[in-house]
């Protein structure tokens, strides 16, 4: 258990993480959770594919894995059937949160509202603009001067949910959409971490639309991170 600078132990956040590839944001979590940098406890990894790299990284981290493969024996798994195994295991693990870091199966309204803790997704775009696929080839055709990625409440619209983080970067002369991806996840790296503090030390929270916008002193959401490097 982490303490605080006021010397009050912090309860770590107990994390589900669903994943579909490399694990490269759950990876940043785990190691800031091994370094002690983050009051967190990652309680389990959900993948609906089972060839995703990010099962290899919970694994190496003692971390229980649940493979909800979309494909198994040849026959698509369905999403209702997905989502009663992926709920079922949830409410097992009894998560405070739940991120979906690079997860890419859309889920549904009644499997959102009905799981057992808020869920947070990490997209690479500024939103509200460029939700779904495709967001950095989308940015360069339309010549934005700015992209980054964003961190929102899920809900069952897809990537409509309130925005409370994002980090921005200026988009360069020379960039390709595989330039922007690589930049774009350098700042997930940065983001979801920071986020997840802001919500483990409840200056973010998820419960009420948002805490911080009560607070007439505190900046209207979302909060906006220039990271240099
Ligand atoms: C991230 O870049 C995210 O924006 C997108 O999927 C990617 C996941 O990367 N939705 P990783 O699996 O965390 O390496």
């Amino acid at each position: 258990m982490s303490v605080d600078k006021t010397s009050q132990p912090i309860k770590p956040l107990r994390i589900a993480v669903l994943v579909s590839g490399s694990g490269s944001n759950l990876q940043v979590l785990i190691d800031a959770m091994q370094a002690g940098a983050l009051p967190i406890e990652i309680v389990g990894v959900i993948s609906n594919r089972e060839d995703a790299y990010a099962l290899t990284r919970a694994k190496d981290a003692n971390i229980p894995v649940a493979v909800l493969s979309h494909v198994a024996s040849g026959k698509r798994m369905g999403i209702k059937t997905f989502e009663a195994h992926a709920n079922e295991q949830l409410v097992a693990w009894q998560p405070d949160l739940i991120v979906l870091a690079g997860f890419m199966r859309v889920l549904s309204g009644s499997f959102i509202d009905n799981a057992p803790a808020p869920m947070i997704n990490l997209h690479p775009s500024l939103l509200p603009v460029y939700k779904g696929l495709d967001t950095h080839q989308r940015v360069l055709q339309a010549g934005d001067r700015y992209h980054g990625c964003s961190i929102h409440k899920v809900t069952a619209e897809l990537d409509a949910g309130q925005v409370l983080t994002q980090a921005v970067l200026s988009v360069d002369i020379n960039d390709t959409a595989e330039s922007l991806q690589s930049r774009v996840q350098k700042l997930e790296h940065k983001l979801l971490p920071w986020t997840i503090l802001l919500l483990a030390k409840s200056v973010l929270s998820l419960e009420a639309e948002s805490t911080s916008q009560a607070n007439q002193y505190l900046p209207t959401l979302p909060l906006q991170l220039f990271i240099t490097s």
